[in-house]
């Protein structure tokens, strides 16, 4: 058969796709028109769950190259000579809106990438933030429905996002983040990416350290104002898409460098910040960048479904030298992504060949929707077996992690210092990031009821108070009101000592 020939789904010549198949030229349609039965058929069954969170989205493939020796740290073996290539895919996000926002929105941006190793896939499930609103995985779905449509409107509720955002000071550092001039990238390519959250790294002698991952952009940090996205919108919804296609397309690859904070083990008990804080950064002054590579993008996905929209990204994706920490938003997640994956995509989702690793890999995992790959074929299905059959490897434990302590709901807001980092932030702001972070603000809580706004003012002030005085002023409330406020539910109001 010809290749530009049409067929149905199994292969037979379609004769007619322009005119369904009636009785007479005015009749009514016949059932056994099954191509317009199998094509409209298909056609309903187009659409898949969107992503919970981060449903807009980017995707490219690049190279990963390591240009410097961390293998003291980690046996990891992407990393283990310089010079090593391991190729990635990556997909860029935003956070709040749905699968058809504009892209030039202020919010978190999604940065999440998928190392395709000799030992399996790795996936750093990260964000353009070094930080996170929360400390505890509870609160998440809640931040979601916070952020997200209002039930009764369906519109967007400057009410509901920022009575809740205000209600967790822990949240200050990153809403002070998104409300800065880098709330708002120019482009994917303009922005540095990070892990977040504390993973560990496991030696070659099984020693144990604590770890944080860090993206610099090699294209500048670029952002946009209100004003400027605004413009853009108007005209492109699509613009970090178009940007990074097309720069890709035209041979201009963007690249980031790699660098990690390491902290030794032991240090986590006495160090003065919780380093398992997903809220905190870990100031480099006491804990140095190292460089370790870099990665390149350099090819756009062929088909955008199969590529990017089955993508899947888990941060339980591990591979051996690389483990996870005790930041409870870290063990959430654990949880989260494969449970979601397995109802986006369904049971078998790590074969679409976008996730599919390009080792091999022997789970014994069988059947399922949608299996394609052979299933394993004959072989048998168990472990023990008498016939030395996909044994499991022993050498890859992890070195035990000692733990204390009782099982409880441990309250983490026994630490309460949610200030002093978004102070520090915003005292290394110069004025006119100040001023951007005022008006920035000023906008977004601007949308909210009065004692809302007067409880951010004075969430602000406790990090610094020409931080809540500016917020204040841009917001046009008299500092006598944000003091002397008796309004609605004082007592979860921040006190002004
Ligand atoms: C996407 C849950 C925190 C970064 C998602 C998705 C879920 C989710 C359900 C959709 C996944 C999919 O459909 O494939 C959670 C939970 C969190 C959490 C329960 C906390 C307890 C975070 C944090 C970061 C992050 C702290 C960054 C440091 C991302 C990214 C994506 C994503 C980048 C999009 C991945 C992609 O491009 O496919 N999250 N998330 N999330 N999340 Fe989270």
């Amino acid at each position: 058969m010809e290749k530009n020939n049409l067929t149905n789904r199994t292969g037979a010549p379609i004769s007619d796709n322009q005119n369904i198949l009636t009785a007479g030229s005015r009749g009514p349609a016949l059932l056994q028109d099954v191509w317009f039965l199998e094509k409209m058929a298909h056609f309903d069954r187009e659409v898949i769950p969107e992503r919970r969170m981060h449903a807009k989205g980017s995707g490219a493939y690049g190279i990963f190259k390591v240009t410097h020796d961390i293998t003291k740290y980690t046996k990891a073996h992407l990393f283990s000579e310089i010079g090593k290539e391991t190729p990635l895919f990556i997909r860029f996000s935003t956070v709040a809106g749905e699968r058809g926002a504009a892209d030039a929105e202020r919010d978190i941006r999604g940065f999440a990438l998928k190392f395709y190793t000799e030992e399996g896939n790795w996936d750093l499930v990260g964000n353009n933030t070094p930080v996170f609103f929360l400390r505890d995985p509870l609160k998440f779905p809640d931040l979601n429905h916070a952020v997200k449509r209002d039930p009764r409107t369906n519109m967007r509720s400057a009410d509901n996002n920022w009575d809740f955002w205000t209600l967790l000071p822990e949240s200050l550092h990153q809403v002070t983040i998104t409300m800065s001039d880098r709330g708002l990238p120019k482009s994917y390519r303009h922005m540095d990416g990070f892990g977040s959250h504390t993973y560990s790294f496991i030696s070659h002698e099984q020693k144990r350290y604590w770890v944080k991952f860090h993206f610099k952009t090699q294209q500048g940090i670029e952002n946009l104002t209100n004003e400027e996205a605004k413009m853009i919108v108007a005209e492109d919804r699509e613009s970090h898409q178009r940007d990074l296609y097309e720069n890709i397309e035209n041979g201009n690859f963007p690249t980031w460098k790699m660098y990690i904070q390491v902290m030794e083990e032991a240090d986590a008990n006495t160090y003065h910040i919780n380093p398992f804080d997903l809220t905190k950064v870990w100031p480099h002054g006491d804990y140095p960048m190292i460089p370790v590579g870099e990665f390149t993008l350099n090819r756009n996905p062929s088909n955008y479904f199969a590529e990017v929209e089955q993508a899947a990204f888990n941060p339980a994706t591990i591979v051996p030298g690389v483990g996870f920490s005790p930041d409870k938003m870290l063990q959430g997640r654990l949880f989260s992504y494969g449970d979601t994956q397995r109802y986006r995509l369904g049971v078998n989702h790590h074969q679409i060949p976008v996730n599919a690793p390009k080792c091999p890999y022997m789970a014994y995992h069988r059947d399922g929707a949608m299996r394609t790959d052979g299933n394993y074929g004959s072989q048998i299905a168990y472990e023990p077996n008498s016939f030395s059959q996909w044994q499991e490897q022993p050498a890859y434990q992890e070195p035990p992690l000692a733990l204390s302590g009782s099982a409880d709901h441990w309250d983490h807001r026994v630490d309460d210092d949610y200030f002093s980092q978004p102070g520090n932030l915003f005292r290394l702001m110069s004025d006119t990031q100040k001023q951007a972070l005022f008006n920035n603000t000023a906008d977004a809580v601007g949308g909210a009821q009065e004692f809302i706004q007067i409880r951010h003012v004075r969430n602000c002030y406790k990090a610094d108070p020409h931080y809540g005085k500016g917020v204040a002023k841009a917001l046009g409330l008299s500092w006598d009101t944000v003091c002397n406020f008796e309004g609605y539910d004082m007592k979860r109001m921040t006190d002004m000592n």
